[in-house]
C-alpha cells in the first residue's frame, strides 16, 4: 500500500537553527536574536489585529484612571521591539525610525556583538484604514576595532554588511521573510499555535512581471527618466503593457514585487528630493532580499548595497525589482 508522504513542518525556530549550523563557530546567540524579532512580531501583530478595537474594548485603567491616551501602533511597535531586543545579550545598540539617536543596550559587555536597525511599523497611515502594514530590520555586526560605544559606527555600514534583514508583513496572514545571505525563505504565522511556519522555502523573484508600482500622483515632479521608463513600462516596450498596483506600505508593495516579479519605485520628487525612504532599515532590508532573491535594487546612480551611509535616517531613492525591469530602467538614461 503506498503510503502518504507528510511534508516535514518548520518553524522559523528550526530553521535559524539549520542556517546557524553553516556559520562555523556560530553560538546559538544569532538564533536568541532572531528569536527576539519574532516574538515582537508575533506582539504587534495581535495589536494590529486588534487596532479598530482599542477604542472600545480598551483596558479603562490604562485610559482613563492613568491619563494616558492609547498608544499609536507605531509608537507600541517600536518599544516592542525595543524590550524583546534589549534581553538579547548580544545586541549592543538598536536605531528605529522612532528614535532620533540610536539606544546602546549592554554596550559594556563584549558579548554584544551587533546592532539591529528597524522601522518598527511601516505604512502606518494604512493602519486606519485595514490595510496591509509591517515591519522591516536590518542585522549588522560590530565592525572590526569599533568601541562598544561607538554606536553610530555599528549602525553606519553599507547594506552589503548585513548578516541578517528581514520584514514582517501584517496583511491577510501574517508573514516573516528573511534571509541571511543563504537563499531567502518565507513563514506564515498560524494563529492556532503562534508560531511562524516555513511557507515560502528558497523564494525567487521572476526575472519580469506584470506590475509596476508607484506613486503615480508625484509623476511630474519625477526626474525625466522615471517618466520615460514608466512610459515605456505602460506602452509595451518590454514585451507587455503593464499593470499598475500601489499599496503605500513599501513593505507590502515589496512583498508583491518579490512574490510576482515587477518592480516598485519611490524616485526622488520635489518634496522629497532625496527620495522618502529611509536607507539603513526600510531601502537596505528589501535590497538586500532582493539581490538574495534574483532580483536588484538601485538608487537611480547605485547599487543600494553599496552606498555608505552618513546619517541614521538618511533618505534614498529606490527602484527595485525583478532583472528585467531592473535591466531596462538602467538602459533608460
Ligand atoms: P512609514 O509608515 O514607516 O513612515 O513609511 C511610509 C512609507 C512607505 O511605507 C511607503 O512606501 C511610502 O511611505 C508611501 O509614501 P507616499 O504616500 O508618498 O506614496
Ligand atoms: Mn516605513
Ligand atoms: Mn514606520
Amino acid at each position: 500500500m503506498p503510503t502518504t508522504r507528510v511534508p516535514p513542518i518548520l518553524t522559523v525556530q528550526q530553521h535559524i537553527l539549520q542556517e546557524q549550523k553553516r556559520f562555523p563557530g556560530a553560538s546559538g546567540e544569532f538564533s536568541w536574536l532572531l528569536s527576539g524579532i519574532t516574538l515582537a512580531t508575533k506582539l504587534i501583530q495581535a495589536k494590529v489585529r486588534r487596532a479598530g478595537l482599542s477604542d472600545i474594548l480598551g483596558d479603562q485603567g490604562a485610559v482613563n484612571v492613568q491619563g494616558e491616551v492609547q498608544q499609536k501602533l507605531d509608537v507600541f511597535a517600536n518599544e516592542v521591539l525595543a524590550q524583546c531586543l534589549s534581553v538579547r545579550e548580544s545586541v549592543g545598540v538598536l536605531a528605529s525610525e522612532e528614535n532620533e539617536n540610536p539606544i546602546l543596550v549592554h554596550g559594556g559587555s563584549e558579548k554584544a556583538n551587533y546592532a539591529v536597525v528597524f522601522d518598527p511599523l511601516d505604512g502606518s497611515s494604512n493602519i486606519d484604514v485595514n490595510v496591509s502594514v509591517g515591519t522591516t530590520f536590518s542585522i549588522l555586526r560590530r565592525p572590526e576595532g569599533a568601541s562598544l560605544d561607538d554606536h553610530e559606527r555599528w549602525v553606519l555600514q553599507p547594506g552589503t554588511k548585513q548578516i541578517a534583514a528581514g520584514y514582517v508583513v501584517y496583511g491577510s496572514s501574517t508573514i516573516l521573510v528573511y534571509s541571511v545571505g543563504d537563499g531567502v525563505h518565507g513563514f506564515t504565522l498560524d494563529p492556532a499555535v503562534g508560531a511562524y511556519i516555513l511557507s515560502h522555502p528558497n523564494m525567487k523573484m521572476p526575472a519580469q512581471g506584470k506590475y509596476y508600482s508607484v506613486n503615480e500622483a508625484y509623476r511630474d515632479s519625477f526626474p525625466p527618466r522615471y517618466a520615460a521608463y514608466i512610459d515605456q513600462l505602460r506602452n509595451g516596450g518590454l514585451g507587455h503593457p503593464y499593470a499598475s498596483r500601489y499599496i503605500g506600505s513599501m513593505v507590502a508593495d515589496f512583498h508583491r514585487t518579490l512574490l510576482k516579479g515587477g518592480v516598485f519605485l519611490y524616485p526622488p520628487t520635489t518634496d522629497n528630493p532625496a527620495g522618502k525612504l529611509r536607507l539603513l532599515y526600510e531601502a537596505n532590508p528589501v535590497a538586500f532580499l532582493a539581490e538574495q532573491a534574483g532580483g536588484l535594487a538601485t538608487d537611480g546612480e547605485r547599487r543600494v548595497l553599496d552606498i555608505p551611509p552618513d546619517s541614521i535616517h538618511q533618505r534614498t531613492p529606490l527602484v527595485v525589482g525583478s532583472r528585467t525591469e531592473m535591466e531596462a530602467f538602467e538602459a533608460c538614461r
